[in-house]
């Protein structure tokens, strides 16, 4: 199975109930390594950018003034299938609808604030890893 590297966010919610550590752990748990890692606070211009390709969907003004309302961590996760396991570490979109022990059933409170964000292919995660972090920045281990 290829290593792969996947974009992974833990959003204002998370944060701000001070789960950080909790959701970092999922990940170390389940084999995946941090490559790079910070914490920012999203600017308007940032987030708008970030999830451009849902511009016309119902909710886009609120998921941008959502990600922007406090700081989020973001960090590149790497292993084997990485992509894929992080959206099952994950859990569904929806809290309500997540698996019990994923991290949106745990920590998410709405599909509107659900905790955690991750790449969905390895396009996208190439897009999104480079979006916040250069190649300097990420430390394969
Ligand atoms: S997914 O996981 O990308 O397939 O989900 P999708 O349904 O395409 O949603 C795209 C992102 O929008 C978030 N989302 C919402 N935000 C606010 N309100 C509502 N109702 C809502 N529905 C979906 C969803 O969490 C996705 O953001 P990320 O950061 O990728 O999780």
């Amino acid at each position: 199975m290829a290593v792969e590297r996947t974009l992974s966010i833990i959003k204002p919610d998370a944060v701000g109930d001070n789960h950080i550590g909790a959701i970092i752990a999922r990940f170390e748990d389940a084999g995946l390594k941090i490559a790079a890692l910070k914490m920012i606070q999203l600017t308007q211009k940032q987030a708008e950018g970030f999830y451009a390709e849902h511009k016309e969907r119902p909710f886009f003004a609120s998921l941008v003034e959502f990600m922007v309302s406090g700081p989020v961590c973001v960090q590149v996760l790497e292993g084997e299938n990485a992509i894929a396991l992080n959206r099952e570490l994950m859990g569904a979109t929806n809290p309500d609808d997540a698996a019990p022990g994923t991290i949106r059933a745990d920590f998410a409170t709405a599909v509107s604030a659900n905790a955690v964000h991750g790449s969905d292919s390895p396009e996208a995660a190439k897009r999104e890893v480079a979006y916040f972090f250069s190649a300097e920045e990420v430390h394969s281990r």
